[in-house]
Order: structure tokens, then C-alpha cells, then sequence
């Protein structure tokens, strides 16, 4: 083998190092840019595709805003499914620099939502765990100041009760299919949320009112600071 090939060689070499290193260094617009992308490619195949209680996109694109807009970067979401809000969420999270950790605990349906993080390019900036939520959501110390509740309706309240304390001034607790049982907002069939929203509604500590624009009712309450 000649000079020339060995020359030919190292400035291969040399150039795919400096591609390498130049990924590591990317600037952080630049990898905005491509995990945006990727969440909306991800997005757009599986618009019609979420088959598994998941939240419409109204109401993803309403958690979104909320985190994005507050800067909120520690997520807690009760309920995974196969991901639809998680990936809305965690998405606004790339953006603040943050992180979601999400609780499912149907197996199947927790393995489906793993893979669908993965494939939106989104799975670094998600914590999901397969475990039944009445116990871990007592058991995560947090804080958080950002919390969305999706699973087991009936259960909303004892949610509210154990993650109230741990959410920061500022922070943010919200709340799928909750019916408001004041006279301007009357849903009636989400009974065992109502109970959930008066509570809400009780506390001194929070701004609490119905999404205007949420589709099935996302109730948001601030804790004020
Ligand atoms: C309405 S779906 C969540 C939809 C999801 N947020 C989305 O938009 O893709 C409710 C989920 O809560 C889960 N769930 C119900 N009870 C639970 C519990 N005790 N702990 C954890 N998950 C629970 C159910 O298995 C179900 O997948």
C-alpha cells in the first residue's frame, strides 16, 4: 500500500471524527429543530391512529402550551396509555429542559407506549413506569410543577390529596374528563370528577377553572405563588 492510499485513508478518518464530534456539539437550536421534527413526523403518521383512551389532539396541544408557556420542567403524569399526552408533555419538555415521568399500569399498553417514545425520538426526556398509581403517586417524593391526571376517574381526589403538597408555587395540576358542576359548564357525565373539581375549587391555594378550549374538559389549576 502506498503513501497516497495511507494519506487518502487518515483524511477519511479525520473527517469522520470531526462529523462526530460535531453532532456532540450541536448547537441547541439545531437539536431542537430535529427532535421537533421527529415528534411532528411521529405525530402526523399517528393522527388518526390512537386507539386506547387517549387524549384528542386539542386537548394534547392545551398540556402542551401549558408547560411550554410556564417553562415547566418537572412533569408528573398519571395514566400513560400508549403515550398520546405523554408525548405532547414531553415534547414541551425537550423544549424547557425538563423531564415527565409518566405511570401505567396495564403492561401492554405501557410496552406500546415505551415504543412510541422511542419513535418520536422523545424517550430521553421520559420516566415510564409500569406501577399502579395509588401507590407511587404517594410515594414519589417530587416536586413537581407540573402534574396531568388521566387514569382512573374515582380515584381523582385521593390523587389531588397526595399530589397537592408536592407541587411548587407556580406549579401546575391538571385533570382530564372533569365535569364542572357550576351553572355555566354543566357536562353531566363525568360525575366522579365533580367531586375531584369542588376540592380543587376549595383549596385557597389555587386557581382552579375548565380549559375553555379543552375538548373534554381539562381541568387547570395554578398554585399561586
Ligand atoms: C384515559 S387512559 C390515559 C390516556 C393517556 N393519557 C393518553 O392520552 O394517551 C387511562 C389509563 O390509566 C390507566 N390506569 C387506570 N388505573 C390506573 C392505576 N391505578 N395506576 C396506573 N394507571 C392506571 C389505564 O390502564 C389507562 O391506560
Amino acid at each position: 500500500m502506498g503513501k497516497g492510499f495511507f494519506r487518502t485513508y487518515l483524511a477519511g478518518l479525520m473527517a469522520a471524527l470531526f462529523v462526530l464530534a460535531g453532532l456532540g456539539h450541536l448547537p441547541a437550536a439545531e437539536k431542537q429543530k430535529t427532535v421537533d421534527e421527529k415528534v411532528k413526523k411521529f405525530l402526523g403518521n399517528m393522527k388518526y391512529q390512537w386507539r386506547d383512551l387517549n387524549v384528542p389532539e386539542e386537548d394534547g396541544k392545551i398540556l402542551f402550551e401549558i408547560v411550554s408557556q410556564n417553562g415547566y420542567r418537572r412533569a408528573l403524569e398519571v395514566g400513560t396509555s400508549t403515550g398520546h399526552s405523554a408525548i405532547w408533555i414531553a415534547w414541551a419538555l425537550s423544549q424547557t429542559g425538563g423531564k415527565l415521568t409518566t405511570i401505567e399500569i396495564d403492561e401492554g399498553r405501557h410496552r406500546q407506549a415505551l415504543a412510541n417514545f422511542r419513535e418520536a425520538g422523545l424517550d430521553g426526556y421520559i420516566d415510564a413506569r409500569l406501577a399502579d398509581a395509588h401507590r407511587l403517586a404517594e410515594e414519589l417524593p417530587g416536586p413537581f410543577d407540573f402534574v396531568f391526571l388521566d387514569a382512573d376517574k374515582e380515584y381523582y381526589l385521593n390523587y389531588a390529596r397526595a399530589l397537592v403538597p408536592k407541587i411548587e408555587p407556580g406549579g401546575c395540576l391538571t385533570a382530564h374528563n372533569v365535569d364542572d358542576p357550576g351553572p355555566f359548564r354543566q357536562r353531566g357525565y363525568y360525575g366522579s370528577t365533580a367531586e375531584y373539581y369542588r376540592y380543587m375549587r376549595s383549596l385557597a391555594g389555587f386557581e382552579t377553572r375548565i380549559h375553555p378550549q379543552s375538548r373534554y374538559g381539562i381541568a387547570v389549576s395554578y398554585k399561586k405563588k
